[in-house]
Protein backbone atom coordinates (compact mmCIF):
# COMPACT_ATOMS: atom_id res chain seq x y z
CA UNK A 1 0.00 0.00 0.00
CA UNK A 2 1.20 3.49 -0.52
CA UNK A 3 1.20 4.29 2.78
CA UNK A 4 3.14 1.85 3.95
CA UNK A 5 6.04 2.39 1.36
CA UNK A 6 5.68 6.04 1.89
CA UNK A 7 6.45 5.14 5.62
CA UNK A 8 9.35 2.65 5.19
CA UNK A 9 11.06 5.05 2.63
CA UNK A 10 10.35 7.86 5.33
CA UNK A 11 11.81 6.25 8.13
CA UNK A 12 14.69 5.97 5.78
CA UNK A 13 15.29 9.47 5.26
CA UNK A 14 14.25 11.30 8.35
CA UNK A 15 14.26 11.08 12.05
CA UNK A 16 10.89 11.75 13.54
CA UNK A 17 7.15 11.47 13.17
CA UNK A 18 5.57 12.98 9.39
CA UNK A 19 2.43 14.36 10.05
CA UNK A 20 0.55 14.61 6.98
CA UNK A 21 -0.54 11.87 4.06
CA UNK A 22 -1.00 13.37 0.66
CA UNK A 23 -1.82 11.72 -2.44
CA UNK A 24 -2.66 13.11 -5.66
CA UNK A 25 -3.67 10.81 -9.04
CA UNK A 26 -2.63 11.13 -12.60
CA UNK A 27 -5.59 11.04 -15.30
CA UNK A 28 -6.08 9.93 -18.26
CA UNK A 29 -8.53 11.93 -21.20
CA UNK A 30 -11.64 9.87 -22.08
CA UNK A 31 -12.71 12.09 -25.03
CA UNK A 32 -12.03 16.44 -25.28
CA UNK A 33 -8.95 16.56 -26.77
CA UNK A 34 -7.49 19.75 -27.44
CA UNK A 35 -10.67 21.55 -26.18
CA UNK A 36 -9.35 22.79 -22.83
CA UNK A 37 -7.74 26.00 -23.78
CA UNK A 38 -10.31 26.57 -26.07
CA UNK A 39 -13.04 26.72 -23.50
CA UNK A 40 -14.77 23.91 -24.12
CA UNK A 41 -15.61 20.22 -22.69
CA UNK A 42 -13.50 17.40 -21.69
CA UNK A 43 -13.92 14.17 -20.09
CA UNK A 44 -11.26 12.88 -17.93
CA UNK A 45 -10.95 10.33 -14.90
CA UNK A 46 -8.30 10.46 -12.81
CA UNK A 47 -6.76 7.06 -12.30
CA UNK A 48 -5.54 4.48 -9.38
CA UNK A 49 -1.71 5.57 -10.20
CA UNK A 50 -0.64 7.99 -7.87
CA UNK A 51 2.27 10.49 -6.63
CA UNK A 52 2.09 10.80 -2.92
CA UNK A 53 3.99 11.18 0.24
CA UNK A 54 4.28 12.05 3.85
CA UNK A 55 5.04 15.21 4.92
CA UNK A 56 5.47 17.71 7.90
CA UNK A 57 6.13 21.30 8.73
CA UNK A 58 9.94 22.10 8.48
CA UNK A 59 12.26 24.40 10.27
CA UNK A 60 13.10 26.93 7.59
CA UNK A 61 13.11 25.59 4.20
CA UNK A 62 11.39 23.58 1.86
CA UNK A 63 13.01 20.28 1.54
CA UNK A 64 12.19 16.88 0.01
CA UNK A 65 13.23 14.25 -1.29
CA UNK A 66 11.49 12.06 -4.18
CA UNK A 67 12.24 8.47 -4.33
CA UNK A 68 13.02 8.10 -8.08
CA UNK A 69 14.98 11.56 -8.42
CA UNK A 70 16.10 12.60 -5.15
CA UNK A 71 16.58 15.27 -3.04
CA UNK A 72 15.26 18.85 -5.00
CA UNK A 73 17.57 21.62 -4.06
CA UNK A 74 15.91 23.20 -0.94
CA UNK A 75 14.68 26.94 -1.09
CA UNK A 76 13.00 29.29 1.17
CA UNK A 77 9.26 29.96 0.57
CA UNK A 78 10.24 33.32 -0.14
CA UNK A 79 12.45 32.59 -2.33
CA UNK A 80 11.72 33.53 -6.57
CA UNK A 81 11.06 29.86 -8.12
CA UNK A 82 13.73 27.88 -9.73
CA UNK A 83 13.92 26.42 -13.17
CA UNK A 84 16.07 23.54 -12.96
CA UNK A 85 15.41 19.96 -11.39
CA UNK A 86 11.79 18.35 -10.70
CA UNK A 87 11.91 20.97 -7.39
CA UNK A 88 11.09 23.38 -9.48
CA UNK A 89 7.51 22.18 -9.40
CA UNK A 90 7.79 22.44 -5.60
CA UNK A 91 8.85 26.39 -5.77
CA UNK A 92 5.96 27.01 -8.73
CA UNK A 93 3.42 25.36 -5.88
CA UNK A 94 4.50 27.87 -3.46
CA UNK A 95 5.03 30.56 -5.22
CA UNK A 96 1.45 29.95 -6.69
CA UNK A 97 0.04 29.30 -3.08
CA UNK A 98 1.82 32.53 -2.28
CA UNK A 99 0.06 34.27 -4.65
CA UNK A 100 -3.22 32.60 -3.49
CA UNK A 101 -3.61 33.46 0.08
CA UNK A 102 -0.97 36.83 0.16
CA UNK A 103 1.64 35.23 1.84
CA UNK A 104 4.60 32.89 1.49
CA UNK A 105 3.51 29.23 2.93
CA UNK A 106 5.30 27.81 5.85
CA UNK A 107 8.72 25.63 4.96
CA UNK A 108 7.74 21.68 4.59
CA UNK A 109 9.55 18.74 4.40
CA UNK A 110 8.41 15.08 3.20
CA UNK A 111 9.00 12.21 1.09
CA UNK A 112 7.60 12.37 -2.77
CA UNK A 113 6.45 8.50 -4.15
CA UNK A 114 5.07 8.00 -7.31
CA UNK A 115 3.85 4.75 -9.08
CA UNK A 116 2.56 7.07 -12.45
CA UNK A 117 5.11 6.71 -15.12
CA UNK A 118 6.20 10.20 -15.58
CA UNK A 119 6.33 12.30 -18.62
CA UNK A 120 4.29 9.52 -20.64
CA UNK A 121 1.40 11.80 -20.83
CA UNK A 122 -0.73 10.57 -18.21
CA UNK A 123 -0.04 14.20 -15.98
CA UNK A 124 2.60 13.11 -13.48
CA UNK A 125 3.15 16.67 -13.14
CA UNK A 126 -0.16 17.66 -12.53
CA UNK A 127 -0.15 15.04 -9.91
CA UNK A 128 2.88 16.38 -8.17
CA UNK A 129 2.05 19.92 -7.92
CA UNK A 130 -1.45 18.16 -6.43
CA UNK A 131 -0.05 16.23 -3.88
CA UNK A 132 2.23 19.30 -3.01
CA UNK A 133 -0.64 21.54 -2.72
CA UNK A 134 -3.04 19.41 -0.68
CA UNK A 135 0.44 18.48 1.94
CA UNK A 136 0.46 22.32 2.14
CA UNK A 137 -3.10 23.13 2.70
CA UNK A 138 -3.43 20.80 5.91
CA UNK A 139 0.06 21.88 7.01
CA UNK A 140 -0.71 25.40 7.00
CA UNK A 141 -4.47 24.86 7.79
CA UNK A 142 -5.59 26.64 4.79
CA UNK A 143 -8.83 24.57 4.05
CA UNK A 144 -8.98 25.77 0.24
CA UNK A 145 -11.35 23.45 -1.41
CA UNK A 146 -10.26 21.30 -3.92
CA UNK A 147 -11.30 23.85 -6.95
CA UNK A 148 -8.77 26.14 -5.61
CA UNK A 149 -6.00 23.82 -5.48
CA UNK A 150 -6.58 22.91 -8.78
CA UNK A 151 -6.32 26.62 -9.95
CA UNK A 152 -3.51 26.54 -7.83
CA UNK A 153 -1.47 24.12 -9.09
CA UNK A 154 -2.63 25.22 -12.73
CA UNK A 155 -1.03 28.74 -12.34
CA UNK A 156 2.08 26.50 -10.80
CA UNK A 157 2.07 24.73 -14.28
CA UNK A 158 1.36 27.96 -16.21
CA UNK A 159 2.99 31.12 -14.51
CA UNK A 160 6.36 29.06 -12.82
CA UNK A 161 6.62 26.35 -14.66
CA UNK A 162 6.25 27.90 -18.24
CA UNK A 163 4.15 25.06 -19.66
CA UNK A 164 0.78 26.91 -22.12
CA UNK A 165 -1.20 24.10 -21.06
CA UNK A 166 -5.35 24.61 -20.35
CA UNK A 167 -6.69 23.10 -16.58
CA UNK A 168 -7.87 19.63 -17.74
CA UNK A 169 -5.20 17.86 -15.97
CA UNK A 170 -4.95 19.87 -12.58
CA UNK A 171 -8.20 19.96 -12.29
CA UNK A 172 -8.59 16.07 -12.70
CA UNK A 173 -6.36 15.51 -10.75
CA UNK A 174 -8.02 17.12 -7.72
CA UNK A 175 -11.52 16.50 -8.42
CA UNK A 176 -11.42 12.60 -9.62
CA UNK A 177 -13.86 10.18 -8.07
CA UNK A 178 -13.53 6.32 -8.08
CA UNK A 179 -15.89 5.15 -10.50
CA UNK A 180 -16.65 7.98 -12.24
CA UNK A 181 -15.31 10.17 -15.14
CA UNK A 182 -15.15 14.04 -14.58
CA UNK A 183 -17.45 16.13 -17.33
CA UNK A 184 -15.89 20.23 -17.08
CA UNK A 185 -16.84 22.80 -18.86
CA UNK A 186 -13.63 24.44 -19.14
CA UNK A 187 -15.78 28.21 -20.01
CA UNK A 188 -17.63 27.90 -16.63
CA UNK A 189 -15.51 25.46 -15.12
CA UNK A 190 -18.60 23.91 -14.24
CA UNK A 191 -17.84 20.20 -13.29
CA UNK A 192 -19.83 16.54 -12.67
CA UNK A 193 -18.50 13.19 -11.84
CA UNK A 194 -20.27 10.82 -14.53
CA UNK A 195 -20.39 6.81 -13.53
CA UNK A 196 -18.60 4.41 -15.72
CA UNK A 197 -21.14 1.38 -16.33
CA UNK A 198 -20.38 -1.64 -14.40
CA UNK A 199 -18.11 -4.16 -15.85
CA UNK A 200 -16.08 -1.43 -18.14
CA UNK A 201 -12.52 -0.95 -17.01
CA UNK A 202 -9.99 1.81 -18.46
CA UNK A 203 -6.94 0.88 -20.54
CA UNK A 204 -3.77 2.49 -20.38
CA UNK A 205 -2.00 2.06 -23.72
CA UNK A 206 1.40 2.85 -23.13
CA UNK A 207 3.66 3.63 -26.58
CA UNK A 208 6.71 4.43 -24.57
CA UNK A 209 7.55 7.02 -27.41
CA UNK A 210 9.21 10.11 -25.84
CA UNK A 211 6.69 13.34 -26.57
CA UNK A 212 10.13 15.50 -27.33
CA UNK A 213 8.20 17.40 -29.98
CA UNK A 214 4.93 17.94 -27.49
CA UNK A 215 5.71 21.03 -25.85
CA UNK A 216 6.68 23.08 -28.86
CA UNK A 217 3.72 21.51 -31.12
CA UNK A 218 1.74 22.42 -28.53
CA UNK A 219 2.10 25.91 -27.79
CA UNK A 220 2.09 25.86 -31.71
CA UNK A 221 -1.39 24.29 -31.89
CA UNK A 222 -2.31 27.16 -28.91
CA UNK A 223 -1.38 30.01 -31.17
CA UNK A 224 -3.23 28.18 -34.35
CA UNK A 225 -6.16 28.52 -32.17
CA UNK A 226 -5.57 32.08 -31.16
CA UNK A 227 -5.42 32.81 -34.89
CA UNK A 228 -8.86 31.28 -35.90
CA UNK A 229 -10.24 33.03 -33.14
CA UNK A 230 -8.84 36.43 -34.05
CA UNK A 231 -9.80 35.89 -37.69
CA UNK A 232 -13.05 35.60 -36.58
CA UNK A 233 -13.03 38.72 -34.15
CA UNK A 234 -11.35 41.17 -37.20
CA UNK A 235 -14.54 39.94 -39.24
CA UNK A 236 -16.68 41.85 -36.50
CA UNK A 237 -18.00 38.09 -35.01
CA UNK A 238 -18.26 38.34 -30.95
CA UNK A 239 -15.57 35.73 -31.13
CA UNK A 240 -13.84 35.42 -27.64
CA UNK A 241 -12.44 31.73 -28.06
CA UNK A 242 -13.58 28.63 -29.99
CA UNK A 243 -16.09 28.16 -28.25
CA UNK A 244 -18.07 30.93 -29.71
CA UNK A 245 -17.46 29.48 -33.20
CA UNK A 246 -20.52 27.38 -34.65
CA UNK A 247 -20.25 25.03 -37.31
CA UNK A 248 -21.99 27.50 -39.74
CA UNK A 249 -19.79 30.15 -39.25
CA UNK A 250 -16.72 27.88 -39.32
CA UNK A 251 -18.07 26.73 -43.06
CA UNK A 252 -19.07 30.60 -43.72
CA UNK A 253 -15.32 31.69 -43.15
CA UNK A 254 -14.07 28.32 -45.09
CA UNK A 255 -12.15 31.46 -47.42
CA UNK A 256 -11.48 33.53 -44.88
CA UNK A 257 -8.96 31.29 -42.58
CA UNK A 258 -6.35 29.92 -43.89
CA UNK A 259 -6.65 26.31 -44.18
CA UNK A 260 -4.18 25.12 -41.15
CA UNK A 261 -6.66 27.49 -38.69
CA UNK A 262 -9.78 26.31 -40.34
CA UNK A 263 -8.58 22.48 -39.74
CA UNK A 264 -7.72 23.26 -36.39
CA UNK A 265 -10.95 24.62 -35.60
CA UNK A 266 -12.99 21.95 -37.44
CA UNK A 267 -11.34 19.45 -34.82
CA UNK A 268 -11.55 21.95 -31.86
CA UNK A 269 -15.51 22.42 -32.38
CA UNK A 270 -16.22 18.35 -33.47
CA UNK A 271 -14.39 17.10 -30.67
CA UNK A 272 -16.76 19.83 -28.37
CA UNK A 273 -19.61 17.80 -30.16
CA UNK A 274 -17.94 14.35 -29.60
CA UNK A 275 -17.63 14.80 -25.98
CA UNK A 276 -20.96 16.13 -24.96
CA UNK A 277 -22.65 13.06 -27.37
CA UNK A 278 -19.64 10.64 -25.46
CA UNK A 279 -21.23 11.65 -22.27
CA UNK A 280 -24.50 11.06 -23.31
CA UNK A 281 -23.93 7.81 -25.07
CA UNK A 282 -21.74 6.41 -21.94
CA UNK A 283 -24.68 7.59 -19.48
CA UNK A 284 -27.48 5.74 -21.97
CA UNK A 285 -25.09 2.52 -22.08
CA UNK A 286 -24.93 3.00 -26.00
CA UNK A 287 -21.90 1.62 -26.20
CA UNK A 288 -21.22 1.01 -30.25
CA UNK A 289 -21.83 4.53 -29.95
CA UNK A 290 -18.77 5.37 -27.14
CA UNK A 291 -16.84 3.25 -29.93
CA UNK A 292 -17.76 5.16 -33.13
CA UNK A 293 -17.18 8.50 -31.13
CA UNK A 294 -13.73 7.75 -29.64
CA UNK A 295 -12.51 6.06 -33.13
CA UNK A 296 -13.74 9.67 -34.69
CA UNK A 297 -11.78 11.44 -32.29
CA UNK A 298 -8.42 9.74 -33.10
CA UNK A 299 -9.03 10.35 -36.49
CA UNK A 300 -9.87 14.05 -36.48
CA UNK A 301 -6.50 14.47 -34.10
CA UNK A 302 -5.01 12.80 -36.52
CA UNK A 303 -6.16 14.67 -39.87
CA UNK A 304 -7.39 18.34 -38.54
CA UNK A 305 -5.81 18.66 -35.43
CA UNK A 306 -2.32 16.85 -36.66
CA UNK A 307 -1.06 16.13 -33.31
CA UNK A 308 -1.17 11.86 -33.62
CA UNK A 309 2.28 9.75 -34.85
CA UNK A 310 2.32 6.49 -36.44
CA UNK A 311 3.13 4.79 -32.80
CA UNK A 312 -0.64 6.36 -31.44
CA UNK A 313 -2.28 5.23 -34.86
CA UNK A 314 -1.00 1.58 -34.81
CA UNK A 315 -1.76 1.63 -31.24
CA UNK A 316 -5.30 2.97 -31.58
CA UNK A 317 -5.89 0.47 -34.41
CA UNK A 318 -4.54 -2.49 -32.66
CA UNK A 319 -7.15 -1.75 -30.04
CA UNK A 320 -9.99 -0.80 -32.66
CA UNK A 321 -9.40 -4.76 -33.68
CA UNK A 322 -9.38 -6.20 -30.39
CA UNK A 323 -12.05 -8.35 -28.29
CA UNK A 324 -13.45 -6.89 -26.12
CA UNK A 325 -12.77 -2.80 -26.92
CA UNK A 326 -15.90 -0.40 -26.58
CA UNK A 327 -13.60 2.15 -27.91
CA UNK A 328 -10.34 3.59 -28.08
CA UNK A 329 -8.19 6.70 -28.77
CA UNK A 330 -4.98 8.40 -28.03
CA UNK A 331 -5.25 10.68 -25.46
CA UNK A 332 -3.33 13.60 -23.96
CA UNK A 333 -1.20 16.17 -25.88
CA UNK A 334 -0.20 13.99 -28.70
CA UNK A 335 3.45 13.21 -30.32
CA UNK A 336 3.56 10.10 -28.80
CA UNK A 337 2.46 9.19 -25.03
CA UNK A 338 -0.73 6.86 -24.64
CA UNK A 339 -3.68 5.74 -25.96
CA UNK A 340 -6.51 5.28 -23.75
CA UNK A 341 -9.40 1.83 -24.14
CA UNK A 342 -12.51 1.70 -22.55
CA UNK A 343 -12.70 -2.38 -22.41
CA UNK A 344 -14.84 -5.15 -21.21
CA UNK A 345 -13.28 -5.81 -18.10
CA UNK A 346 -14.10 -9.19 -18.10
CA UNK A 347 -11.99 -9.54 -21.40
CA UNK A 348 -9.06 -7.44 -20.29
CA UNK A 349 -6.62 -10.53 -20.71
CA UNK A 350 -7.83 -11.35 -24.30
CA UNK A 351 -7.95 -7.59 -25.03
CA UNK A 352 -4.48 -7.28 -23.41
CA UNK A 353 -3.15 -10.26 -25.98
CA UNK A 354 -4.40 -9.07 -28.80
CA UNK A 355 -3.08 -5.05 -28.43
CA UNK A 356 0.44 -6.71 -28.16
CA UNK A 357 0.52 -9.44 -30.77
CA UNK A 358 -1.11 -7.03 -32.84
CA UNK A 359 1.48 -3.67 -32.13
CA UNK A 360 4.12 -5.82 -32.14
CA UNK A 361 3.84 -6.43 -35.53
CA UNK A 362 4.35 -2.47 -36.21
CA UNK A 363 8.34 -3.31 -34.86
CA UNK A 364 8.01 -0.07 -32.69
CA UNK A 365 9.60 -0.57 -29.06
CA UNK A 366 7.94 -2.46 -26.68
CA UNK A 367 5.07 -0.49 -24.94
CA UNK A 368 3.60 -0.75 -21.74
CA UNK A 369 -0.02 -1.81 -21.63
CA UNK A 370 -1.82 -2.01 -18.26
CA UNK A 371 -5.87 -1.50 -16.90
CA UNK A 372 -6.43 1.06 -14.14
CA UNK A 373 -9.87 2.27 -12.49
CA UNK A 374 -11.13 5.34 -12.04
CA UNK A 375 -10.17 6.90 -8.53
CA UNK A 376 -10.42 9.79 -6.13
CA UNK A 377 -8.75 13.18 -6.56
CA UNK A 378 -5.87 14.45 -4.64
CA UNK A 379 -6.20 14.37 -0.75
CA UNK A 380 -4.47 15.45 2.59
CA UNK A 381 -5.36 13.71 6.12
CA UNK A 382 -3.19 14.26 9.31
CA UNK A 383 -1.58 10.86 10.16
C1 LIG B 1 -2.09 18.34 -22.17
C2 LIG B 1 -2.44 19.63 -21.47
C3 LIG B 1 -3.96 19.74 -21.22
C4 LIG B 1 -4.74 19.48 -22.51
C5 LIG B 1 -4.23 18.23 -23.22
C6 LIG B 1 -4.85 18.05 -24.59
O1 LIG B 1 -2.37 17.26 -21.34
O2 LIG B 1 -1.76 19.72 -20.24
O3 LIG B 1 -4.27 21.00 -20.67
O4 LIG B 1 -4.67 20.60 -23.37
O5 LIG B 1 -2.82 18.23 -23.38
O6 LIG B 1 -6.20 17.81 -24.49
Amino acid sequence: MNLESARQFWSEKFPGEPQVFASAPGRVNLIGEHTDYNEGFVFPAAISRRTFGLFRLGEDEVSLISQRLGPNAPFHPESPPRSKGWGRYACAVCSALKDAVGSAPPPIEGVVLSDLPGGGGLSSSAALELCLASAWNELAGYQLPKEDLAEIAWVAETRYVGVQCGRMDQMASALGRRGHAVFMDMRSLDWEAVTIPDGLCMGILDTCKPRSLAASAYNLRVQECARAVESFAERGADVRSLRDVTSEMLEQATGDLDSVAYRRAKHVLSENERTVAFRSALESGSLREVGRLCRESHESLKSDYEVSCAELDAMARSAWNAPGCVGARMTGAGFGGCCVALVEEDRWPEFERAVKASYGMYGFREPSIYPVAADDGAFARRI
